[in-house]
């Protein structure tokens, strides 16, 4: 089977479930005219993303990435009124193109969109005692990915579901030892996750469809505690 047939079937997909959203065609035309790589999630793994937002009844969601706020869009429209949504964007012109794709969809929960280096915005909430998140999507630069996951785990509660896209890059991953920091980066992700004392349960998901091969990882945070620095007070 070819690649094509993969992206068929996704497109085919995408107009059984409901067809082309005028408001996400537009995000994903705003942000292609503004010159943003053209690198968000397909619109069924954002489906796939509200569902699971939807299925943890989710509040308060982190995301690591926000490009021009597409997955946003999904993961936004799912939250529960009272919801937030923190994103966090290192160039000043994706998250000023995703504020106005945010402000033009009319979502309705705010959402904050956090411009820096994700390490250290990340930082900066559990500087400020954040509550924690019930979900945690992760889709930034993949060298640091292993430190978001430690940082997402620090912002959870038992029961928060962190999603990371990305995680088999054509299945380079499980080719051994790399030289292109990206996939290191990803295995070093895909190891800690699996070790990870703060996390109770993890799985892979391949994808293809028109983004070609790649991957989702899921896992379910047990006890956020166990990788707290214990502090004086
Ligand atoms: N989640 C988006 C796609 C994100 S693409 C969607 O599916 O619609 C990855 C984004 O991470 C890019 O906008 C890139 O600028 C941003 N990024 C790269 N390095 C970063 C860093 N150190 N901190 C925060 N964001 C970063
Ligand atoms: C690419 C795809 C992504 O989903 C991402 O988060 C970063 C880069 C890519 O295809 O290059
Ligand atoms: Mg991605």
């Amino acid at each position: 089977m070819d690649e094509q047939r993969f992206a068929d079937v996704d497109n085919h997909f995408d107009e059984v479930l409901g067809g082309p959203d005028p408001i996400l065609t537009a995000a994903l035309a705003r942000s292609e005219e503004a010159g943003l790589p053209p690198i968000a999630i397909s619109a069924n793994i954002g489906r796939f993303l509200h569902v699971l937002a939807l299925a943890r009844g989710a509040r308060r969601v982190l995301e690591i990435g926000t490009l021009g706020g597409y997955s946003t869009i999904w993961l936004a429209r799912a939250l529960q009124s009272s919801g937030l949504l923190v994103t966090l964007e290192y160039e000043p012109l994706h998250a000023d193109i995703a504020r106005q794709n945010l402000d033009a969809a009319g979502v309705h929960v705010p959402v904050e969109i956090r411009v820096g280096a994700a390490l250290e915005t990340l930082q900066a909430l559990e500087d400020a005692g954040v509550d924690p998140f019930d979900l945690v999507f992760i889709d930034a630069d993949k060298e640091p990915y292993t430190e978001y996951l430690d940082a997402a785990v620090r912002l959870s509660a038992p029961g928060t579901l962190i999603i990371a896209d990305n995680v088999v890059r054509r299945g380079t991953i499980a080719d051994g030892p790399s030289d292109d920091p990206q996939v290191t980066g990803i295995q070093r992700f895909n190891a800690a996750v699996a070790t990870h004392p703060g996390l109770r349960a993890s799985a892979v998901l391949q994808v293809v469809g028109v983004k070609g091969y790649d991957g989702l990882a899921f896992a379910v945070v047990d006890d956020p505690e166990a990788v707290r620095v214990p502090s004086d007070d």
